[in-house]
């Protein structure tokens, strides 16, 4: 058959990969959606195109301004001294993105230079293509990559990770007349994907949060055992082997109820199931999961605390002065902007919160207290 006779083969798309797959299985879990739109090996979001900066979808801090990875830097480099200065420690980051933060965290650790020549920098991504980005920005630093955080070689820690628990998949469930159902992802008769319940409600149990009791019929909730199980397994390694975490995410500080998933796509609400994998999602990061989740593995948990409230403890009014200072009048307006941006409760200065995790002997870390650490 001559080559123009032939027909033509649709690409197969995540969205034909996931009709394909809730054909074989039936309906899957929110989670599971989550899991192949975000990384499925081909067609996931995070192996596409740049999703970083005003051409992309979205911003992060660390690219907002280079004052948030090198006050992060510093905060790593006071935790090595309340260590007790080891001779080795493993700097750890999840989900690096472009890794701009860990390049402006050792741009100030060069400030301390016993402290940046204690370190060995583990960068724990899932992305073949943002794994290559980060490799030329952080060519020459000895870094090494891993696909877990399990795969980190065991050692004192200081680990860090900014909005990376928010890309990491939540189970919904929806509560009726009987119980609670999950809420799942099935194919619509019409083409493309719905949200149906599961028939069967969930059993009791202890998955929900004790809130879940009293929530009124049409209550959705959120719970990530993904979240919690690495929130545990790094507080466990913490708590045997020294150091401390930085999470910062947004979402609530108390556990709530709430749908809170949500895709976005050029910096605009996109529509959770359209064109699967061509838009970030994300949901709502439930700290108090995270730190009981923490304390239940034997570390201390601080926080969360604001993001603003965060980083004005950790200085950023005089790192901006400083810069400001010699910078042209457009820069100081850059600088003013970014600022604000990151620390003001309308933009990321609420939403956004920074949780640390703890070795038990450790002193609180930098920027917290003992106020900040409830006993459980
Ligand atoms: C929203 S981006 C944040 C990037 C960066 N931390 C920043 O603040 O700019 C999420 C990052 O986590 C990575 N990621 C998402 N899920 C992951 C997983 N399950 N395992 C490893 N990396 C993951 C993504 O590829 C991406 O690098």
């Amino acid at each position: 058959v001559a080559d123009a006779a032939r027909p033509r083969r649709r690409a197969v798309t995540l969205a034909d990969h996931l009709a394909r797959l809730i054909a074989l299985e039936g309906p899957i879990t929110v989670a599971r959606f989550m899991g192949e739109a975000l990384l499925h090996p081909r067609h996931g979001y995070y192996q596409g195109r740049d999703p970083f900066g005003a051409a992309g979808d979205f911003v992060t801090a660390p690219e907002i301004s280079q004052i948030f990875g090198e006050l992060i830097g510093l905060w790593c480099a006071e935790l090595w001294r309340l260590m007790g200065e080891p001779a080795a420690l493993r700097l750890v980051e999840l989900g690096p993105g472009r890794g701009t933060l860990m390049a402006d965290a050792l741009r100030a650790a060069r400030l301390v230079p016993r402290f940046r020549n204690a370190l060995s920098i583990h960068l724990v991504e899932a992305s073949a293509s943002l794994r290559a980005r980060q490799q030329a920005v952080l060519a020459g630093t000895g870094a090494s990559w891993h696909e877990r955080f399990a795969e980190v070689p065991p050692g004192p820690l200081v680990l860090v990770a900014n909005e990376f628990f928010d890309a990491l998949p939540v189970r919904q469930f929806v509560k009726q007349a009987d119980g609670w159902h999950e809420r799942l992802v099935d194919r619509d008769p019409a083409g493309g994907l719905r949200f149906v319940l599961a028939r069967d409600r969930l059993p009791e149990g202890d998955l929900l949060p004790a809130m879940s009791a009293v929530a009124p019929p049409g209550s959705v909730i959120e719970v990530s055992p993904a979240r919690s199980a690495l929130a545990g397994e790094i507080a466990a390694r913490l708590a045997a082997e020294g150091g401390a975490a930085l999470l910062v995410d947004y979402g609530p500080a108390a556990s709530g109820i709430g749908d809170s998933l949500q895709a976005v796509r050029g910096h605009r609400r996109h529509d959770v199931l359209a064109e699967p994998g061509s838009a970030d999602l994300t949901a709502h990061v439930d700290f108090q999961a995270l730190a009981e989740a923490a304390r239940g593995a034997g570390a201390r948990a601080f926080g969360p605390l604001a993001q603003g409230d965060f980083l004005r403890r950790l200085g950023i009014e005089r790192r901006a002065a400083a810069l400001r200072a010699r910078a042209s009048p457009a820069q100081a307006c850059d600088i003013d902007a970014a600022l604000a941006r990151l620390t003001d409760a309308a933009a990321m200065g609420t939403l956004f919160k920074a949780l640390a995790i703890a070795a038990p002997a450790l002193p609180p870390p930098p920027g917290f207290d003992d106020a900040d650490s409830p006993k459980p």
